[in-house]
């Protein structure tokens, strides 16, 4: 069977496939779209990134496509009832990569409560003279109020590592989480009511059609002037343009962001504020986190392969169909 990888991900992965024909495209930025159509024109299995748009038009290039292990946990890239109608597995790469990304998480909210980047490009630039009573005073985190918005698998891991803060916790997802409020007597809110009593708003959900703009000029309008913004999901379910006029507004004091709305174009006017941290969308980026990804990747094409169902599925009804 053929596999085609459309970037170069841990070594073991390959091991684990090694009784297949793969073939890895070698590149260090997105592939082409014209070379993955060729690609895929023989491929059994697609292992695909976030940022590879798998959409119907390559669905129909991949007449032999079984499965596409897509090596993230978000799979908005991928058109799921494309994929669903061409009885076409779709899986993802949950569990693994949750530690990791809450961490970033949290990593951004001290980072942009603190200021870390504009300290680190103040003392970087020899303008450190010595103590001051007023130097980069930034924002408290102990006993704030913490708003996770979408409480899934990592929004829970992030909200849990506040117990050591004492934090009162408010979250926004559809479903209750009965871990969350039987371990930190968090609450269910609206959108509304948690981002206007929010300190610190960090996002957790999948970008959907509903999910998209989510957090736009009203909501932000609502926050305090002392909150911080943190994302880590997908770009667009914050809209950026009035993200930046908020932040320039004061509208909040700060966000830190790892996802934005046209990856990997970040706009020049949010570069230009400096009270907003920027990462590089590295939430799994940990040795272990991005390892078991790919091993999950290789398991579940194997996994299809064997006609087996892979328990990563995010297309159930095509197995059934299947059967
Ligand atoms: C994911 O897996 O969806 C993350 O965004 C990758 O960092």
């Amino acid at each position: 069977m053929r596999i085609y990888v459309t970037r170069r991900i841990p070594e073991g992965t390959l091991k684990l496939l090694a009784d297949h024909d793969v073939e890895i495209y070698q590149g260090e930025i997105p592939i082409p779209r014209r070379e993955l159509l060729e690609k895929v024109a023989d491929a059994s299995a697609l292992i695909s990134l976030l940022s590879d748009p798998i959409d119907a038009e390559l669905m129909g290039a991949a007449p032999h496509l079984k499965v596409i292990a897509n090596y993230a946990v978000g799979y908005d890239n991928v058109d799921i009832d494309a994929a669903t109608k061409r009885g076409i597995v779709v899986t993802n790469t949950p569990d693994v990569l949750t530690d990791a990304t809450a961490e970033l998480a949290w990593a951004l909210l001290f980072a942009a409560a603190r200021r870390i980047g504009e300290a680190e490009r103040f003392t970087r630039a020899g303008r450190f003279t010595g103590w001051g009573p007023q130097l980069m005073l930034g924002q408290g985190i102990r006993g704030k109020t913490l708003g996770v918005v979408g409480a899934g698998r990592i929004g829970t891991r992030f909200a849990l590592g506040s117990r050591g803060f004492e934090m009162k916790v408010f979250y926004y997802d559809q479903e209750r989480n009965e871990t969350l409020e039987q371990e930190l007597g968090a609450k269910k809110m609206d959108i509304s009511y948690l981002m206007h009593e929010a300190d610190f708003v960090s996002i957790h959900l999948p970008l959907t059609q509903e999910t998209k703009h989510l957090i736009d000029a009203h909501q932000l309008a609502r926050m305090k002037p002392t909150a911080v913004l943190i994302n880590t999901a997908r770009g667009p379910i914050v809209d950026e343009a009035a993200l930046v006029a908020a932040l320039r507004a004061g509208k909040l004091a700060a966000a830190g962001l790892d996802v934005y709305e046209r990856e990997p174009d970040i706009s020049k006017e949010l570069m230009g504020i400096q009270n907003v941290v920027i990462a590089p969308h590295i939430g799994s980026a940990t040795h272990q986190a991005r390892g078991a990804m790919a091993e999950l990747c290789a398991y579940a094409v194997l996994k299809v392969f064997a006609g087996e169902m892979p328990p990563n599925i995010v297309n159930r009804e095509v197995w059934s169909k299947r059967r």
